[in-house]
């Protein structure tokens, strides 16, 4: 008996002492052996304003989204984070909170939200919600006692300058010329404010603060949330001896106006509160200066974050100019190298603060903008990383023309105006880059059909309807099967068939081929080739990995009958195929 009960005691103390020495495995984090779903899945971001609007008030709500739950489904999308719906003045459209456990009445009650999760969970999605912690409303009741007294209990809930200091040094706000200060008389205080006034900046340093955030939190994951999306992160946590900046920090204000490295143990607080406990996930809008500020938020060892996203590759394209695809591929290699090994990202063309993707990336003409955005939807499903596809560019919605600065709702339009005419430039120029990279453009009402307001609203709707959408519309390209709509959907089977998409390496080809984006993913045994011709003309390529491809092996192609000859390919424009290799 002994002979055979010591090779079990033994195998069993070699397999603690084995697993107390192993750190937990983060080699091959990006490979398929440290699966996640949140890493599988398909994200589609709603900005619910535009959605679609169930009581004709003009303004998109719950309900809207309860309704097309069927129409989410049959899109092949598995998670979904929806802009922010708690109460707010609505300064900056809902990213300013004035309570963080209390739904909008603009978009419905407590009870439809349930409906919506729950919708969304018996279709097997995911539900993301926006935290927007790093700054609160200054109507928020915190603000509010806090700008009433300096001996109210929420004083220090946001960062002060006592004004018998004098003036604070100067700061930089993102959305206020005037910098990110402003005085309270009641409390002869300066407050700070990293985006508009009316978003005062909740001061992370204070514990309170911290708990009071976990507790929303768990609210939250307590109602079935899935996943958080940490609004403006980079900037919790600063440096709170307010130092004065080198000229020139507006480039990198990041680095001058947060990521503090006390931010990390805030995080693992958060992480062993709420995310490990609850089984949820967190993206941090923005990743610092540096690759190394990237992986310390979200390297899985670390037990913080589990995701990022960077403004590398949105922050091309900036103006009517365009960009460059050498620059467009640099960047996406450059990120993708970074996280080979360890980390994970999010893979964004486009978003609520940003234009539209087809206008940007693209090419919104009627002759290309259907294969154009085909393109795109192809690229951003064909990488490693988790894709965010935002609402409307699953059927190629553009840019609405906007170029009198009247029409402009947008704080941050109004916040650029005042400073570009401040500092005297060029205002037909400031105009028209306005037109094509304002954020408004990504927020005009989702073109359902061709009936009046695109059938988004029976109202009249916040935000005036792109005049194309009796063109541009789901109900049209549902049943073309050659329609930006159907092709979204197929490549959305497409990413979920295939590991290989979301796990396997990326190998970068033809690295100096100005219009055409080559590259190969590969896992284990499986190989895709993925070819991307970024031009409205045709574009011969030569690659030894085409040799012997025929028709068989192609995997999704926005055209139809391409052939292969040799180790050649023509590719037409805007041509997105993939091939299998495997
Ligand atoms: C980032 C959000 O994405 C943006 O829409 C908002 O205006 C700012 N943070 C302020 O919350």
């Amino acid at each position: 008996m002994k002979s055979r009960t010591a090779p079990v005691a033994f195998l069993r103390m070699l397999n603690s002492v084995y697993n107390k020495k192993q750190k937990p495995s983060t080699a091959g984090e990006t490979t398929q052996s440290n699966k996640s779903w949140w890493k599988e899945g398909i994200l589609y971001q709603i900005y619910l304003q535009s959605f679609k609007d169930t009581d004709g008030d003009g303004f998109g709500d719950l309900n809207g989204v309860v309704e097309k739950l069927d129409y989410l489904k049959s899109i092949g999308i598995t998670m979904v984070w929806i802009t922010p719906f708690l109460e707010s003045p609505m300064v900056d459209n809902g990213y300013d909170v004035s309570d963080y456990k209390a739904i909008h009445p603009r978009y419905g009650t407590m009870e439809d939200f349930d409906r919506m999760i729950y919708g969304l969970h018996e279709r097997e999605i995911k539900f993301v919600l926006d935290m927007v912690v790093n700054h609160s409303s200054d109507q928020h009741k915190w603000f509010k006692g806090a700008s009433s007294s300096r001996d109210n209990e929420y004083y220090d809930y946001y960062h002060w300058w006592p004004a018998e200091k004098g003036e604070p040094p100067y700061r930089h706000s993102l959305f206020d010329p005037e910098g990110g200060w402003d005085y309270v008389e009641a409390v002869d205080a300066y407050y700070l404010h990293t985006f508009t006034g009316n978003q005062p900046d909740l001061n992370w340093e204070n514990p309170k603060v911290r708990q009071e955030v976990y507790d929303i939190m768990k609210f939250w994951a307590e109602k079935g949330v899935d996943g958080f999306r940490m609004d403006a992160f980079q900037f919790v946590s600063k440096d709170t001896t307010w130092p004065e900046f080198p000229e020139g920090h507006e480039k990198d204000y990041v680095k001058w106006y947060g990521l503090r490295p006390e931010l990390h143990g805030y995080l693992n607080e958060m992480y062993n509160k709420i995310i490990g406990k609850y089984n949820v996930f967190a993206v941090a809008e923005g990743t610092g200066s540096t690759f190394e500020d990237a992986h310390n938020l979200v390297d899985s060892d670390r037990n913080e974050l589990q995701m990022a996203y960077h403004f590398d590759a949105v922050n091309l394209s900036q103006t009517p100019k365009g960009y460059s695809l050498l620059d467009f591929k640099g960047v996406f290699s450059k990120w993708d190298n970074a996280f080979s090994e360890k980390g994970w990202l999010a893979i964004y063309l486009s978003n609520h603060d940003n234009a539209r993707l087809v206008s940007r990336f693209g090419n919104d003409s009627d002759d290309f903008r259907t294969v154009s955005t085909q393109l795109l939807n192809t690229f951003l499903m064909s990488m490693r990383g988790t894709p965010y596809l935002y609402y409307g560019d699953e059927i190629g919605m553009t840019n609405i023309d906007m170029p009198n600065i009247e029409e402009y709702t947008d704080i941050e339009a109004q916040g650029k105006y005042q400073s570009a005419l401040k500092a005297g430039a060029d205002m037909e120029e400031f105009i028209n880059t306005l037109n094509y990279n304002s954020r408004e453009n990504g927020r005009t009402p989702m073109q359902w059909d061709a009936s009046e307001n695109a059938g988004f609203t029976t109202g009249d709707p916040w935000r005036r309807v792109n005049p194309n959408y009796t063109e541009i519309n789901v109900a049209k390209q549902k049943t073309d099967p050659n329609s930006v709509l159907s092709h979204f959907k197929r490549m959305t089977e497409v990413r979920k068939k295939n590991p290989v998409l979301v796990y396997g390496d990326y190998t970068l080809l033809l690295p100096e081929h100005e219009q055409v984006y080559a590259f190969a993913r590969e896992l284990d045994e499986d190989k895709i080739l993925v070819l991307l011709n970024f031009s409205e003309s045709e574009s011969e390529i030569e690659l030894v990995e085409l040799q012997g491809l025929t028709s068989e092996k192609v995997v999704i192609d926005n055209y139809e009958g391409t052939a292969v000859e040799g180790t050649c390919i023509t590719l037409r424009p805007y041509q997105a195929i993939l091939f299998s290799l495997g």
